[in-house]
């Protein structure tokens, strides 16, 4: 049943759409903003699957009254944005950029004309190169300005923002960044990648207590990128298999921040490559969060021999060649429930599918991204029934964008971009969120 989608979910349940600064924004050169090491990455040869960069993207910092008027064209509740940390501190640290923070007032205020609630992310990926050339997340450094930078996002806007996160999706920043090396900075390196992941996490807990500690308003959390277990097998190496890819992808991280540990068995496995823990630091990374974001897109089959091939499981395929498995959504998040009771309110911040999209008379039926998003939100109803603490679902992505090292072609948007005449044509999958919205608002009006 997918028509009962705005019955199953609670009347308070925040519905919304996300991006990311890189992704739209464009403009990466205007009005002082600074190089970001995803802006150096893209210059790499062979970094970027079809060579393109952030230069334009889908230029929407020239177009902001447009795409959040798009969005209030949706009826959705909130808006998940972040800020581009070398736009508004063009260095890292130091002097502030006007014309940057100019920009995300404008945003903000445009969300809230609209009755739209902004959910701010300070790092999603695009860390001024400035710092990276001190050594990035690397350095030690690196979390004073981080926290320097999240006080001043703070006072500037805080009174405004329904939610601000620190960091989206620390394990892809660790180990695609600074292990496999194909996202900037494009470091191949499993010490340095593991150092980065403490760091991360202990810049997460610093800036919550700073941001506390300056009279926080909005809710402070991060967002994880976590899959589901499976195995590719029921033999015992295989289940074994699974379990240490979980301690390793998802306990890592939520270990770390609900109990203030990291699992043994990952410590154990890394030997040299671990990371170096100062006195206090596992203490602040267990800071305590008003929520927990995750990312779900699909499910993580774990194999102690040659490694699982997703063409074989008889899943349908995403254009990212990743495997649709809506009860995965369900089964994560009672994974999360079960392992930390305490669990605060959780969201899902991201969830969505790339498919090869066709923009024919000023449709794009795209039927399979309008499915997989049903059958995940029916997904996340199901773990809301049994007990998981879900306050809210955001899709990603507003728009077609720029996918990281894949480039414009994989298309994520519920929204189709032109990339020539930066035109925006909303997809059926757009359509069929804003009259599930419509019915999440009249039933909202009749039980008020
Ligand atoms: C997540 C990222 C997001 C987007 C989706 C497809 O890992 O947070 O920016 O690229 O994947």
């Amino acid at each position: 049943m997918t028509d009962d989608l705005h019955r199953r979910l609670p009347p308070d349940f925040v519905w919304g759409v996300a991006t990311a600064a890189f992704q739209i924004e464009g403009a990466a050169h205007a009005d002082g903003k600074g190089e970001s090491i995803w802006d150096r990455f893209c210059r790499v040869p062979g970094a970027i699957a079809d060579a393109s960069n952030g230069d334009v993207a889908c230029d929407h910092y020239h177009r902001v009254d447009a795409d959040l008027d798009l969005v209030a064209s949706l009826g959705v509740d909130a808006y998940r944005f972040s800020v581009s940390w070398p736009r508004v501190l063009p260095r890292g640290q130091g002097d502030w950029n006007e014309a940057g923070l100019a920009f995300y007032d404008r945003l903000v205020d445009g969300l809230l004309a609209r009755g739209i609630r902004p959910y701010l992310t300070l790092n999603h990926w695009d860390l001024p190169q400035a710092l990276q050339d001190r050594g990035g997340w690397a350095a030690r450094d690196t979390l004073q300005h981080f926290v320097d930078y999240a006080r001043g996002i703070q006072r500037r806007l805080g009174d405004r923002l329904a939610a601000i996160t620190t960091h989206n999706e620390p394990w892809v920043i660790a180990m695609l960044g600074h292990d496999q090396g194909n996202f900037a900075p494009g470091i191949q390196d499993k010490a340095v990648a593991m150092q980065v992941a403490h760091h991360l996490l202990v810049s997460h807990g610093l800036a919550l207590q700073a941001l506390r500690a300056d009279g926080a308003k909005a809710p402070l959390g991060i967002v994880l990128n976590l899959g589901a277990a499976a195995a590719a097998t029921d033999s015992p190496e295989d289940l074994a298999r699974m379990r240490l890819d979980d301690a390793r992808g998802r306990r890592w991280y939520t270990d770390a921040l609900f109990k203030g540990q990291y699992p043994a068995e990952v410590l154990a496995e890394l030997g040299a490559a671990a990371p170096r823990v100062e006195a206090g630091d596992m203490a602040t990374i267990a800071t305590p969060m008003d929520y927990l974001g995750v990312n779900y897109y699909t499910r993580v089959v774990s194999s102690a021999g040659e490694p699982f091939d997703v063409k074989t499981s008889g899943l349908p395929l995403t254009d990212m060649g990743w495997e649709v498995y809506p009860q995965g959504l369900t089964e994560l998040l009672l994974s999360l429930k079960r392992d930390y009771p305490e669990l605060p309110p959780v969201y899902v911040t991201e969830n969505g599918a790339a498919f090869p999209d066709t923009l024919v008379d000023g449709r794009v039926h795209d039927a399979a991204r309008l499915r997989y998003l049903q059958d995940h939100i029916a997904a996340a109803a199901d773990a809301r029934d049994a007990g998981v603490p879900l306050a809210g679902y955001m899709v990603w992505s507003l728009l077609d964008n720029f996918e990281w090292s894949s480039g414009y072609a994989k298309r994520f948007g519920i929204v189709h971009v032109d990339y020539a005449t930066q035109q925006r044509t909303p997809k059926d999958s757009a359509l069929w969120l804003r009259d599930l919205m419509q019915r999440v608002r009249q039933r909202r009006a009749t039980t008020a």
